[in-house]
C-alpha cells in the first residue's frame, strides 16, 4: 500500500466532510479479500466520539453489503476523484446480489493492515473498525419530513467505525 498511499492522521484530511460523504460520495465496502462487496452511500457523518475519531455510515438491511458488514469487524470507506463517479454511480445502482462487483474493471482491490478490503484507485481510504451498531427507530423521529424517507418501513441500520487508519493518495 505504500506505494500508492500516504498514511495520514484523521486531523489531516483536507476535504471539506459535508462535500466528500454528500456530494462526492462514498465507497464502503464489507468482506474480505476472498468475498466482499461494496456499495456507494452519500449519508453519513464523521468526527469524534468516545475520544476516537469515527465515520458513521447509514447502510439499509436489503443492501447486499449489509450483510458483509455484519460478518467482519473491520469494513472500509473510500473517497474518489471525479473520474470514477460512473463507477460510483453503478456500485449506487445495482446489487452485487445481480453483478459480482469484484470483477468491476477499475476497482482494484487492496487489503488493509487490519483485514477490510479497499480500492487502489481511493484519493482518500480509511480503515473502520465497527464499535457500534443501532437501527433507526420510528418512535424516535421528531419530524415527518424525515419519517416519511422510509415507506417501506427499511429503516438504515447504522454503523459507528472507529477510523483505525487513513491514507490518502501520494
Ligand atoms: C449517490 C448514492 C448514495 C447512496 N447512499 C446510500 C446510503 O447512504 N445508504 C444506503 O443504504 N444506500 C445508499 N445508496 C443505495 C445503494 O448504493 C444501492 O442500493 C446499491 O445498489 C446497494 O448495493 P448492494 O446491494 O450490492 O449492497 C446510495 C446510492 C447512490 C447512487
Amino acid at each position: 500500500m505504500e506505494d500508492i498511499f500516504q498514511t495520514i492522521g484523521t486531523e489531516d484530511i483536507q476535504e471539506n466532510i459535508f462535500q466528500l460523504i454528500g456530494k462526492d460520495w462514498m465507497l464502503i465496502s464489507g468482506g474480505t479479500m476472498d468475498h466482499y462487496n461494496m456499495m456507494t452511500a452519500s449519508w453519513g457523518t464523521a468526527g469524534v466520539l468516545w475520544r476516537k475519531p469515527v465515520i458513521i455510515t447509514f447502510i439499509r438491511p436489503q443492501r447486499y453489503t449489509y450483510e458483509f458488514i455484519e460478518k467482519q469487524p473491520y469494513f472500509s470507506v473510500s473517497f474518489f476523484g471525479e473520474q470514477h463517479k460512473d463507477l460510483l454511480n453503478l456500485c449506487g445502482t445495482t446489487s452485487g446480489r445481480d453483478l459480482n462487483k469484484m470483477t468491476i474493471d477499475g476497482l482494484t482491490a487492496l487489503q488493509t493492515p487490519n483485514g477490510a478490503v479497499g480500492f487502489r484507485e481511493a484519493k482518500l481510504l480509511l480503515e473502520c473498525r465497527k464499535i457500534y451498531f443501532d437501527d433507526i427507530d420510528p418512535a424516535f423521529f421528531q419530524v415527518f419530513e424525515v419519517e416519511k424517507i422510509y415507506p417501506s418501513k427499511d429503516y438504515h441500520r447504522f454503523y459507528i467505525g472507529e477510523i483505525t487508519r487513513a491514507w490518502k493518495k501520494r
